[in-house]
């Protein structure tokens, strides 16, 4: 993938991302008031899927290489790609990453944020604000001529900074009509290095950012990625465009 040659986006291919972006922002503000101590990651999932429907859309994650839900729910020592289950019912204190990626006209917005249950421990809600700001460091960098790896650079500095780790094994990726294509978006790396941004690129940037250790590890279920100490991971993600001048935040509300 690293290789792969990096499509620039029309002004018209841009717009159909920023209205499949605008509806991932609006399913996420739906969503978010059903997060409460009480509810299933399936509720959340069934709601998700009802909406999208209702709105025209598809839920991008249904079917993708053989996913079985529309949404991926990721509670606490998840890092990311979590299966919403009947079985799995929000406790007080927990975080929870919701990650929905609607199409709409052919196009995808892919956006999540992590949300929190009741009244999470000090420590978890830094972690989440901490990567809140990470996202945010990483979307500032975003200019023509700048380098992937200022992006990367900018969320380790502040991350390692706050005594948390930064996860290796999933990345930010080109999306268009392909829900996941070139380039390659590292949340860590050096200022200077990887490619250089230029207008009509249209990635995600999603760190997921670790209370402990960074490392990885992926259950039998071949998708949920666990945090290998079982401490807090937390994650958010936009989809953003690289403009003339700067950049675009696509997954906002319209
Ligand atoms: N939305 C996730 C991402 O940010 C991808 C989920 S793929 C799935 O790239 F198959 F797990 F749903
Ligand atoms: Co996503
Ligand atoms: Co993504």
């Amino acid at each position: 993938m690293g290789s792969e040659r990096i499509t620039l986006l029309s002004s018209r291919e841009i717009d159909k991302m920023r209205q499949a972006g605008h509806l991932a922002a609006e399913l996420l503000d739906h969503l978010a008031p059903m997060v409460k101590p009480g509810v299933s990651t399936l509720e959340l999932n069934d709601e998700a899927e009802r909406w999208t429907q209702k709105r025209g859309a598809r839920s991008a994650p249904l079917g993708y290489h053989g996913f079985p839900k529309s949404i991926c729910t990721s509670v606490n020592e998840v890092i990311c790609h979590g299966i919403p289950n009947e079985k799995e019912i929000l406790q007080d204190g927990d975080i929870v990453n919701i990650d929905v990626t609607p199409i709409l006209n052919g196009y995808h917005g892919d956006s999540s944020r992590t949300f929190l249950v009741g009244n999470p421990s000090p420590e978890a809600k830094r972690l989440v604000e901490v990567t809140e700001k990470c996202l945010n460091l990483a979307i500032a960098e975003v200019k023509p001529g700048a380098k992937m790896g200022d992006l990367g650079a900018a969320i380790q500095e502040y991350a390692e900074a706050q005594g948390f780790s930064v996860v290796r094994d999933f990345v930010g990726h080109g999306i268009s009509h392909i829900f996941h294509t070139a380039p390659q978006v590292p949340h860590y790396g050096v200022r200077g290095k990887g490619k250089k941004l230029k207008p009509g690129m249209v990635f995600t940037i999603e760190p997921m950012i670790n209370e402990g250790t960074h490392e990885a590890v992926v259950m039998e279920d071949g998708w949920t990625a666990l945090t290998v100490d079982r401490k807090l991971s937390a994650q958010f993600e936009h989809t953003i465009a690289v403009t003339k001048d700067g950049v675009e935040i696509l997954t906002l509300r319209g």
